[in-house]
């Protein structure tokens, strides 16, 4: 099997072909990512010398670059993680997740009609729901729930959902989606809410929480993420839609306070800062049928995800501090300067 993995140097795309080649040691993964600020070839260092891995540099609005790889490639299956993916820069700047995510997603799936896949697979996210009341628990995500969207960001994603049901449905093209709630764990970038808060707490400054930080989010870890677009691409239906989400809602407050208290940090560094303009207010996904169709549940507790990713952060201090020079603390002054 033969697979392109769009997005492959962020975070969700590199533990995805981490979890593939492990899982399928004879399974050929060609990576296409253009290596914004979010991707980083270092990510990818583990897996640079395997035989089955190729890394290739391009963008997915490229349709030249794109036509080409598929034209000399010839791929099973796509899993198009490439996207621009921060909210709060989707507020700053719309125009480059239009492009990305919507127009990219355009051609990706021009070259699969074009020269043929068994399946293409958008990684979607929960975002497109919208969101949920805070004073109704009993309210969760489901897939037949209609798209809305709050932010740039989740309506570009929701875009190209629509798009991607729309080529299934005109063309015949083989898609599945999958919507995930919030991932952590290892390799994610330092401008999202779990990594920052960590560099932050190491370097004993303060810990920005938007709002009132009552906003819920409901976190996997990542690991968990890969291994049910794994059970997609293999047995999930084709046109269907899976959300996935292990049932673990948090308020942001709980956990930047979890997180302290793991690195022995004060809660004295929380900072209530200016709340995101349009800020969501709870995401909460209804898994049940991943889980019944696919068998798919999640293996590891919020408990132990948290501490392993915390344990990476230590241990890995030199991959994060080298994707937070330049761009990033101008990015920062940018967004908390005078918040
Ligand atoms: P990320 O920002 O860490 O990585 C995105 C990757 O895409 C980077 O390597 C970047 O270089 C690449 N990229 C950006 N524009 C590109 C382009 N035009 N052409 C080729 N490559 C390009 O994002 P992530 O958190 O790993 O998210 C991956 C996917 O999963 C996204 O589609 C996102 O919407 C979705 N998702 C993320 C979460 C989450 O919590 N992070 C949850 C649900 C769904
Ligand atoms: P984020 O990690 O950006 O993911 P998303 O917006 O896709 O859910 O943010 C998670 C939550 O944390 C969200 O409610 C916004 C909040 N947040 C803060 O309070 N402070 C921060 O500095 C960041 C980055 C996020």
């Amino acid at each position: 099997m033969k697979i392109l993995v769009t997005g492959a140097a962020g975070f969700i795309g590199s533990n995805f072909v981490f979890y593939m080649l492990d899982k399928h040691p004879d399974y050929e993964i060609i990576a296409l990512d253009a290596l914004t600020y979010a991707g980083n070839l270092e990510t990818l260092k583990l897996v640079m010398n395997n035989e089955n891995f190729t890394f290739v540099r391009g963008d997915i609005a490229d349709r030249e670059c794109v036509f080409n790889l598929f034209e000399s490639a010839g791929f099973d299956v796509v899993v198009n993680f490439a996207a621009e993916s921060h909210v709060d820069r989707s507020i700053e700047d719309p125009g480059i997740f239009l492009k990305t995510n919507i127009l990219g997603t355009q051609v990706l799936m021009d070259a699969a009609r074009k020269f043929g896949v068994k399946r293409f697979h958008q990684v979607g996210t929960d975002e497109v729901y919208g969101d949920l009341p805070l004073d109704r628990p009993d309210l969760f995500f489901t897939e037949d729930m209609p798209v809305t969207a709050s932010s740039p960001y989740s309506a570009s994603k929701a875009s190209a959902d629509l798009l991607v049901m729309a080529y299934y449905r005109t063309y015949g093209l083989p898609v599945s989606i999958s919507r995930c709630s919030n991932n952590y764990g290892p390799y994610q970038f330092p401008e999202k809410l779990i990594p920052l808060m960590i560099a932050n707490a190491l370097a004993d400054k303060p810990l920005p929480v938007y709002g009132t930080g009552e906003n819920v989010r409901d976190w996997l870890y990542v690991e968990d993420h890969c291994k049910a677009i794994d059970m997609i691409i293999h047995n999930g239906k084709i046109g269907e839609v899976y959300n996935i989400g292990g049932h673990n809602e948090r308020t942001n407050l709980e956990v930047v306070k979890t997180i302290l208290r793991q690195l022995n940090k004060p809660d004295s560094l929380i900072t209530f800062v200016g709340d995101r303009k349009g800020h969501d207010l709870r995401y909460a996904i209804d898994p049940a049928k991943i889980s019944g169709e696919l068998g798919w549940l999640p293996d590891t507790s919020f408990d132990v995800g948290i501490k392993k990713t915390i344990d990476w952060y230590l241990e890995n201090e030199a991959w994060w501090k080298n994707v937070m020079t330049g761009e990033y603390q101008e990015y920062y002054n940018k967004m908390y300067g005078d918040r």
